[in-house]
Order: C-alpha cells, then structure tokens, then sequence
C-alpha cells in the first residue's frame, strides 16, 4: 500500500494540466469516487492495526497533496479564461466605488455639539425608554398636565409610568440627579411623540437639549450664547430674538426665532416664515427653582438655564428641506446631497 501512494505521491507532483479536460481526467483517476484516493482508503480499513498509524498519516498527505494539485491547476485554469474574456484586462476603465455619506441629521448634530464643545459644554446622553418622573414629574409638570395626554405620549405596555421621551429635557433631570455643579453640558437624542405625520410634523424626531448651571447663571448670559450658536450655524449676519412663552420647567421661558434667511420684511413668501421673517428653532429659559430641588441642587445658591431645539427644524433650514419626512424614508437620491466641510 506504501509502494502505491508513492507512486502516486510522484505523479501528482509531476502533474500538469495545459487545459480543463486534462484537469478533469487528473480528477477522475485520482479524487472521485472510484478514483485511486478513495480505492486507498478502502484498502486502509483492512492493513492490520499496527500498521495503521503510519499508513494513515501517508494517505492524508497524499489526500492534501491531490486536492491541492487539483485547486491550483484550478484556479490558473479559470483565471486564464477569466483574462481571455476580458474579465481581468488592466486597461478596462475603473468602477467609481459609492462611498456612504453622513445623513443630514447627523450632519446637523454634529455641527450643534461643536458648536457648544467650543463653549465647554460636554455632551451626555439618555435612555428614549424612560420614566415618568425624569420626563414630566421631576420638570415640575403637574399630574394632570395635558402634554401627559395619550395624544402626545407613548406608553409602554400598560404600564403608565414607562413612557418614550417626549423630549430630551429627561436627560437634564438625569444629570442634574448626579453631576454637582458647575454643569454645561449638551445632550441630543431622539425624542417621540404620538403626532400625525406631515411635512412639518413626525412622531419621531430629534433634539439637543443645553443646561448651564453654576452660581452665577443669567438670562443675559443664555441670550448671548444663543446668539453665539445662531451666528455660527447660521451666519455671522443671523439675528435672534426672544419670545416670552411657558414650559413648567424654565421660569421665565422664552422660544428663540431666528431671522429668516430671504427677508427681514415679512414680505419674503419662502413659505417657511409664513411671511413673519423669523422662524422658531428652540425653547429656553432659567430652570425652575423646583427642577433643581427635585434633582437635589439647591435653588439658593445655584441657577440654571436650559434649552431645546430641534435637529430637524435646523436641517430644514440650513438646506432648505421643504418636507420633514425626506429625513425618515432613507432615500439615498435624498441623502446623498449633503456633505458638510470636515465631517
Ligand atoms: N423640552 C422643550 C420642548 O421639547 C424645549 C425646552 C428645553 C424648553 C429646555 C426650555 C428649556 O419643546
């Protein structure tokens, strides 16, 4: 049995097959199933037991060495057709590979949490599963405030007290609960809310929430730093003005317009305006003094302010997106236009 593996050890190290018909005839004779590999191994199960060891280590070589032959005539066979078709010819013009692009949300977040990183502020997150208290209790909503409404809330099972976060104020709660002050920190995140969709309404969206808190905090310190945030995302020509308006967890509140970007006049009929000249883009306001007695910071000594805008609200704007559903139905003729410098 030794005698015949080598010499069919000796014929397949001088085999060569000029074409796919000889490598056939190779494959035949040796590897198939009346072929000699698979004769040798019936004749294996007979050669007494001390012998055994030996004999088998021989044939699984040899088993290597045939299949191995047999894979490389292979593989040079077939790529010699591949070139003679022309499937490898160098000289064929390149194929542009699709590279990804950012998706426009993304775009924006990253330019806002720049934007405010300049500023110091650091970046936290939350869950989008979260509780009634860090959404609504702690932030000074009273129990039968409408915004806990099913109309605006999706619950969790039957349990009312696990909600998905309406806003990303859930996360100011959170940090405040374990962070001591001085806080400045930034926190995006999607946010839910049980709305019908349209153009410029989706159940599921995303904001950036901003908190300041230390010893020192005003009003006029927040408007300034708006401004800040709205000449760099918007222009050194941008211009804010501030509404007063109500949340239950800012005292006083405001909503912060932007000066809309065609006309000052009113007259500019962009259809984003609604002929106004400014547009919303953030809630804000001095925290209230019972946030941060909830979240255990004392309201003596410390203040705070707070704000909210919405990703989308922004990307709309800055590339004049008419329809807040693009952003969702990942239609990449739609993304692939936004680019943003060194992102
Ligand atoms: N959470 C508010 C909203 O979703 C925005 C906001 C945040 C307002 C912080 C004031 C302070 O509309």
């Amino acid at each position: 049995m030794l005698d015949k593996i080598n010499r069919i050890k000796d014929e397949a190290i001088k085999f060569k097959a000029a074409n796919h018909a000889e490598l056939e005839d190779f494959r035949l004779k040796y590897l198939s199933k009346k072929g000699e590999l698979s004769g040798l191994f019936d004749e294996f199960k007979a050669i007494a037991s001390d012998q055994k060891r030996e004999a088998g280590q021989k044939l699984n070589e040899l088993k290597n060495l045939l299949t191995e032959t047999f894979d490389s005539f292979k593989s040079l066979l077939d790529n010699e057709t591949a070139t003679s078709a022309g499937i490898n010819d160098m000289t064929r013009p390149g194929e542009s590979i699709d590279i990804g692009s950012r998706h426009p949300i993304s775009i924006i977040r990253r330019e806002i949490c720049e934007i405010f990183a300049r500023m110091g502020f650091t970046i936290a997150e939350g869950p989008e599963i979260e509780d009634d208290w860090h959404v609504f209790s702690a932030l000074n909503f009273p129990k039968e405030h409408p915004a806990r409404d099913m109309q605006d809330t999706f619950f969790i099972s039957k349990v009312p007290e696990i909600v998905l976060r309406t806003h990303t104020s859930s996360v100011q709660v959170r940090v405040m609960e374990t962070v001591k002050p001085p806080i400045r920190m930034i926190m995006p995140g999607r946010v839910f809310r049980n709305e019908a969709i349209s153009a410029r309404a989706h159940c599921i969206f995303h904001q950036v929430e901003g908190l300041y808190v230390a010893e020192n905090v005003s009003f006029a310190g927040m408007k300034q730093t708006l401004m800040y945030f709205a000449k760099e995302m918007f222009g050194e020509n941008a211009q804010i003005r501030l509404r007063p308006s109500f949340f239950p967890f800012t005292e006083p509140s405001a909503e912060m317009d932007i000066m809309c970007n065609c006309m000052s006049d009113g007259t500019c009929g962009c259809g984003l305006c609604k002929g106004t000249g400014w547009l919303e883009i953030m809630g804000c306001g001095m925290v209230h003094p019972n946030v941060l007695e909830n979240c255990g910071i004392d309201s003596q000594k410390y203040f705070g302010y707070a704000f909210g805008m919405g990703i989308e609200r922004i990307a709309c704007l800055k590339f004049q997106t008419k329809d807040i559903r693009m952003f969702f139905e990942n239609d990449v003729r739609f993304l692939k236009q936004f680019t943003a410098a060194g992102l």
